[in-house]
């Protein structure tokens, strides 16, 4: 089969690439670089022993789109692209809103007219809100209390991909909601580069660890979980990547919706800790006050994609640790070194 990457570049994007060339698939890529870098082509090539194709271009330059399919003639498409900065939404609502809507629209449309009709799209435990109760299904009602533009143009995109395939019965749509992705290839070739200062627990860590920040600020010890500060769902990347691929073997018409989650709930000083054994060294952080918007605990039931996509977590906590911090200490400063 071969998979047109919608913002392949990016940090999960870049890891499913391997997993679907290891796989046997062909992929091709197309991301504008807005929040990557042209660097992981190089690496992906040498990963993967394989010359990656890569179109640096906007989605929403249909005409360049259309182009491309002509080119490549893609079999399905995953849609990773898309701006995904929680805080800066609701700064930039229109920026939030303008992307991740209308590369949407503009993907959709090009795979109408190229007659592709299968996708797999990027979506958020976002989209869950504030739970009512722990672990989260994918029953639960999506789409109540989302405290973020940036939520609501997932909840939004998922709407728009049930109404399509509701109208075309060809339509394969699948929804993957991630839970909070962690880790990089065993390579330690790529890896998670944020822009600026890191808004994630992770990448904040490996850059204390690698002497760019002097300590982590734990965002509130007063959470009712038995620590106190915030639990969250962690995945190893290459587990979200393999993820994908299980999604693409298994899709058929209609709408699927998964979570991509280990199932288990960690907290953030839990985190640290593992990350400290990992890497060998101790992680200074101070208790700070809550971050606003954020909730005490999220994490989620596995168990639909294990039964229907037969696919399950194999990395630890450690070995994401483990493999972060290789990628951080061999790339202090991520693809610019
Ligand atoms: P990322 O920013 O590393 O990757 C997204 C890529 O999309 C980037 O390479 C960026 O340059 C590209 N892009 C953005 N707008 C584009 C446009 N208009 N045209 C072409 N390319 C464009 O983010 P990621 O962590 O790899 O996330 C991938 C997807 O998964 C996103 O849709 C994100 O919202 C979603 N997601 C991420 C997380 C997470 O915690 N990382 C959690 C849930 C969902
Ligand atoms: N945290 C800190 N200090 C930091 C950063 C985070 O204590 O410097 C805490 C947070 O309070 C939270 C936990 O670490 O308890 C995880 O925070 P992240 O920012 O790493 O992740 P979130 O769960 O807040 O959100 C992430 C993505 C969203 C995505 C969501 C679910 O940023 O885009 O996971 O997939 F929707």
């Amino acid at each position: 089969m071969k998979i047109l990457l919608t913002g392949g570049t990016g940090y999960i994007g870049s890891h499913t690439a391997i997993d679907l060339i290891e796989n046997g698939n062909d992929i091709v890529i197309v991301d504008n670089l807005s929040n990557s870098s042209k660097e992981v082509i190089n690496r992906l090539n040498k990963i993967t022993k394989t010359k990656v194709p890569f179109y640096e271009s906007d989605i929403r330059n249909k005409s360049k789109l259309e182009e491309i399919f002509e080119q490549e003639k893609p079999d399905a498409v995953i849609h990773f692209a898309g701006l995904k900065a929680v805080g800066e939404s609701v700064e930039q609502p229109l920026k939030y809103y303008s992307n991740n809507l209308e590369t949407s629209l503009v993907l959709l449309d090009v795979m109408s007219k190229f007659d592709v009709n299968k996708i797999v799209f990027s979506s958020s435990a976002t989209v869950c809100g504030t739970p009512k109760k722990l672990p989260i299904t994918e029953s639960d009602q999506a789409g109540v209390g989302i405290t973020n533009p940036y939520g609501w143009t997932k909840f939004m995109i998922e709407q728009i991909l049930t109404d399509i395939a509701a109208a075309n019965p060809n339509f394969e749509v699948t929804i993957l909601r991630y839970f909070n992705p962690v880790g990089a290839h065993k390579s330690g070739l790529i890896g998670e580069d944020p822009n600026g200062i890191p808004n994630n627990l992770l990448p904040y860590i490996t850059q204390v660890a690698v002497g760019r920040l002097a300590k982590v600020g734990v965002f509130g010890n007063d959470y009712n979980t038995p620590d106190g500060t915030g639990v969250r769902d962690y995945i190893h990347v290459m587990d979200l990547a393999s993820g994908h691929t299980a999604a693409l073997n298994h899709s058929k018409p209609g709408v699927a919706i998964y979570n991509l989650c280990s199932g288990k709930g960690v907290s953030v000083l839990e985190l640290i800790d593992a990350f400290s054994k990992a890497a060998g060294k101790s992680i200074p952080y101070e208790i700070t006050d809550r971050r606003p918007g954020d909730i005490a605990a999220s994490y989620a039931d596995a168990s639909k994609a294990k039964k229907e996509l037969n696919w399950q977590t194999v990395y630890s906590i450690k070995q994401a640790c483990a493999d972060s911090w290789k990628w951080q200490s061999n790339n202090p400063n991520g693809f610019a070194d």
